[in-house]
């Protein structure tokens, strides 16, 4: 059984989308939602379906790596095979990266290569794009720039809102982390595009 480990910061609602795919035949099973802050509500819901939750306040550590530190032996401690960032808002330093390297992935709001970091669906407003979308990739110490394993696409309509986009891609985010993810576990390496 594959097990995966999954990082949030928020709400959680990627992460409630994996975890309602990874059932019967899926290749995988959650081991850990583990969030950097211990009030996020997907921390409630993963312990709901019951799920090992575990917050870690980033706010109370003296530095960056201290955090990373509890978080990796946290992580370390549940064995994953697969690690997934879903909402996960900080950032992680290349040390912390390198110890699960090849096995982490993370989704991002935008076509990558197209805005990485903040702000996207406004960034893809302001240049008057006609597509926006989410992607999934592999994690890698640069930011949002490792390998592609997903992306899915949406139509950015006349009198579209950065609010009204924001729900549409986050819609298309709960279809296309799921199925890489269920890909990913089989080991098929295809690029999946929704
Ligand atoms: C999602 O839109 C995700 O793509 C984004 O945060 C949201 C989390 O929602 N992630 C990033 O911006 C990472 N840089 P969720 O907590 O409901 O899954």
């Amino acid at each position: 059984m594959t097990r995966v480990a999954i990082l949030i910061s928020g709400g959680g609602s990627n992460m409630a989308a994996l975890l309602r795919d990874m059932v019967g035949d899926h290749p995988a099973r959650p081991v850990l939602v583990a969030s950097n802050d211990p009030s996020a509500t997907g921390l409630a819901l993963a312990a709901q379906a019951g799920v090992k939750a575990v917050g870690l306040d980033h706010r109370a550590y003296a530095s960056r790596a201290a955090f990373e530190d509890d978080l990796a032996r946290a992580l370390h401690a549940a064995s994953p095979d697969i690690v997934a960032l879903a909402g996960f808002m900080r950032i992680l330093s290349p040390a912390f990266v390198g110890q699960f390297a090849g096995k982490m992935l993370n989704i991002h709001p935008s076509l990558l290569p197209k805005y990485p970091g903040l702000h996207t669906h406004a960034r893809a407003l302001a240049a008057g794009d006609a597509q926006a979308g989410c992607t999934v990739h592999k994690v890698t110490a640069d930011l949002d720039a490792g390998p592609i394993l997903g992306q899915a696409r949406v139509a950015i309509d006349a009198g579209e809102t950065e609010a009204s986009l924001a729900a549409k891609v986050l819609r298309c985010e709960h279809r296309l982390y799921p199925a890489v993810l269920r890909a990913f576990a089989a080991k098929d390496k295809s690029v999946i595009y929704l």
